[in-house]
């Protein structure tokens, strides 16, 4: 059975954890694993924007001993003009893996369930895994493990980012804390199954209006923009409804005093996060965005060596 990474737990806590021990091995020796020699293609598909998914999966595929073939949605059949099971059934015979970024997530699943090779949601409303993979990796080398550690997460937690942190966080051993508008706080349902993994370590999820109750204790404090991308439309009323949701200095005080801060970037500075923050030495960010690769390569690697073992 072909093993797949559409969303976050999909991989087992195990399986999450022997990924980050391989990114981080891979980014101090980056040309080791040469999983797609021959060279084999990595097909790199863009309904959405894109820089940094971008260049990490096309540089990661390349470090790999692999081509990255980057497909737009736009220039491309799929979507108006041919189905998500036959581009799949197309690309399954050329190529060692997919990855794509896109819209709804049951595309995905769609192109996973035609898919003999496997496939990786690179960012969908639903989800963002490939980011909370980077994340967690910049979690543990800052801190050395990420068991125990509370991550507050403010802003708009009913998208991609919200769910991800809330299920791959929990994967990993640690406290989650959300601080948004009652309007855009997770699906209860996310919460639910992130509190059942959170069972297994012991944590603590909590979800909260004012960030300044989220963020209480926090070693890391993360936000995301408030107009994620299809909302465009929404970008007014978002900017009046989180106008009280930009991290600052001010509120991180309130967390643990070792507090880091993370962004998936792009940042919207003056908006979600206060310039002096973003650009300030308790940011992370540029970490985060060079372990897109890192992570990114352990997954390719890691997927490879499933299907190999014909798991
Ligand atoms: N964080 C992230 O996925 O960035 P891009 O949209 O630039 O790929
Ligand atoms: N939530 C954002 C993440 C961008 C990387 C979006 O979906 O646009």
């Amino acid at each position: 059975m072909t093993r797949h990474f559409l969303k976050d737990d999909d991989i087992t806590p195990a399986e999450q954890a022997e990924i980050l021990e391989l990114a981080i091995a891979l980014k101090k020796d980056p040309y080791s694993e040469k999983v797609f020699a021959g060279p084999k293609t990595v097909a790199l598909i863009f309904d959405k924007t894109s820089t940094r998914t971008r260049v990490s999966f096309s540089v990661g595929v390349s470090d790999l001993g692999g081509v990255p073939l980057v497909m737009d949605s736009g220039t491309s059949q799929l979507g108006a003009k041919e189905s998500v099971a036959d581009t799949a059934r197309v690309l399954e015979r050329q190529v060692a893996q997919i990855v794509w970024r896109t819209y709804a997530q049951s595309g995905l699943e769609e192109m996973a369930q035609h898919s003999r090779v496997p496939v990786i949601n690179s960012l969908s409303d639903s989800w963002h895994p490939c980011q909370l993979l980077a994340d967690l990796m910049t979690i543990r080398e800052h801190f050395g493990h990420t068991d125990g550690v509370k991550i507050a997460y403010i802003g708009d937690a009913a998208n991609n980012m919200g769910n991800s942190y809330l299920i791959a966080c929990a994967m990993a051993g640690m406290h989650v804390s959300i601080g948004a508008p009652a309007r855009y706080q997770p699906d209860v349902e996310v919460v639910r199954r992130a509190q059942e993994i959170a069972k297994q370590f012991g944590s603590v999820i909590e979800v909260h209006e004012r960030p300044e109750d989220a963020v209480r204790h926090a070693h890391v404090v993360a936000t995301d923009t408030w107009v994620s991308m299809g909302m465009e439309k929404e970008k007014q009323k978002r900017i009046k409804m989180f106008a009280d949701y930009t991290v600052t200095n001010r509120l991180l005080e309130l967390a643990d005093p070792s507090v880091i801060f993370l962004h998936c970037l792009p940042a919207y500075r003056g908006y979600e996060v206060a310039a002096d923050v973003i650009d300030g030495p308790r940011s992370f960010i540029w970490e985060e965005a060079e372990n897109r690769l890192h992570a990114q390569k352990a997954l390719m690697v890691w997927l490879d060596r499933q299907q190999k073992l014909g798991k």
